[in-house]
């Protein structure tokens, strides 16, 4: 995607493959900065703290964290070591493990000299397949957009959660891509951006993207989607994931279940974008088995942005001894969600269209 006018990704591997240049998200909106990762110890560090976040994007960045890593040392002992260490950055989203698995599969067979080499093109591919599965999730979805848009005037009103855009992605995004298609086919679009407490991806991440790219928005506090919903100002819902069960259970950015129980209650399709790189075929029920990340409590009492005289602060919005929780993630049953989009169409969230569904090709 563009910024200012000049295409950008949010991930990219140095030509001399000794480093990746990646954004800085925990700056945006407020600045644009891009740091090089030169080390596997840099690369942990930013999927670690979020300088790098999302799903997809932190699955491919993990891969070339273990690309550097070769560049050190790349005899058995030193590859799985370097894997287990990388895979326990973030628990939650399965592209993580699936990255490295991928990787993993393609260097143990090889002897130790080729073993560098074929990191970086394994990275690079799955880069790449990221770029191609997001765009074809975007053609998927813009069908359904284009559906809405053809019974009646006026914008198709779109509500996301978190941010699964182009930042969260190497490009395009996930639930942002149906927009970004349905921007360039002339579909009219409005999308409500839940700002996404504690961390405000929506906020700071989504629309920040969106306003790049010109598709109308408006930020909502989280509590505000059911409301929107009663009354009639919410087509759809399109959200990301960061693994989904066997048998459709999708667990995203905290708050998504809640989104989900109102869109249910009011008859509003709930759609999920989500790669098959984010199923995880070895769980049925997601509630009991995935993972979720449990952050710092200062996510939840403080809250950073910019002040009147331009410079990023912290404050606090709770009494300094208060007990706070943090979980990051929740489960969506199934049975809340209307369809998965895929790259290779759009399927139930069913045990069964899940087993017939390929993996990423
Ligand atoms: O904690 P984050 O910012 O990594 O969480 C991101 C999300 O929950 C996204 O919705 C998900 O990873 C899908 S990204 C295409």
């Amino acid at each position: 995607m563009k910024v200012g006018g000049v295409a950008m990704r949010p991930l990219r591997a140095e030509p001399a493959r000794d480093a990746v240049v990646v954004i800085d998200q925990r700056l945006l909106p407020h600045r644009l900065q891009l740091e090089r990762l030169a080390t596997p110890q840099a690369v942990h560090t930013a999927i670690r703290d979020m300088w790098v976040r999302g799903a997809p994007l932190i699955g491919a960045t993990a891969a070339y964290g273990l690309a550097l890593s070769l560049n050190e040392a790349a005899d058995d002992a030193a590859l799985e070591e370097a894997a287990v260490w990388l895979r326990q950055a973030r628990p939650t989203a399965v592209n993580l493990a699936w990255a490295l698995d991928r990787m993993l599969a393609r260097l143990r067979p090889l002897p130790a000299a080729q073993r560098a080499p074929a990191a970086w093109d394994e990275a690079d591919a799955i880069a790449e397949d990221d770029v191609r599965a997001n765009a074809a999730i975007g053609r998927h979805g813009l069908v359904l957009l284009q559906a809405i848009a053809a019974r009646r005037p006026g914008p198709v009103n779109v509500l996301t959660h978190c941010n699964a855009g182009w930042l969260a992605t190497v490009d395009w995004g996930t639930a942002t891509a149906p927009l970004y298609q349905a921007q360039a086919a002339g579909v009219p679009l409005h999308v409500w951006v839940d700002e996404t407490r504690p961390r405000n991806q929506g906020a700071s991440l989504t629309a920040w993207e969106l306003g790049q790219a010109g598709v109308p928005h408006t930020l909502v506090a989280d509590n505000a989607g059911g409301h929107l919903m009663q009354h009639g100002r919410v087509d759809l819902v399109i959200v990301g994931c960061d693994r989904v069960s066997a048998r459709g259970d999708v667990c995203n950015k905290i708050g998504t279940y809640l989104k989900a129980l109102a869109a249910r209650d009011n008859g509003v399709p709930f759609y999920v974008a989500m790669p098959t790189s984010t199923l995880d075929r070895a769980i049925e029920d997601g509630v009991a088995e995935v993972p979720i990340e449990e952050r710092s409590a200062r996510e939840v009492t403080h809250l950073s942005g910019l002040d009147a005289a331009g410079q990023v602060v912290e404050i606090a919005i709770a009494p300094a001894a208060t007990v706070a929780a943090n979980p990051a993630f929740d489960v969506t049953p199934a049975r809340l969600v209307t369809g998965l989009i895929t790259e290779r169409g759009i399927v139930t969230a069913t045990a069964e269209a899940l087993a017939a569904l390929p993996g990423p090709g």
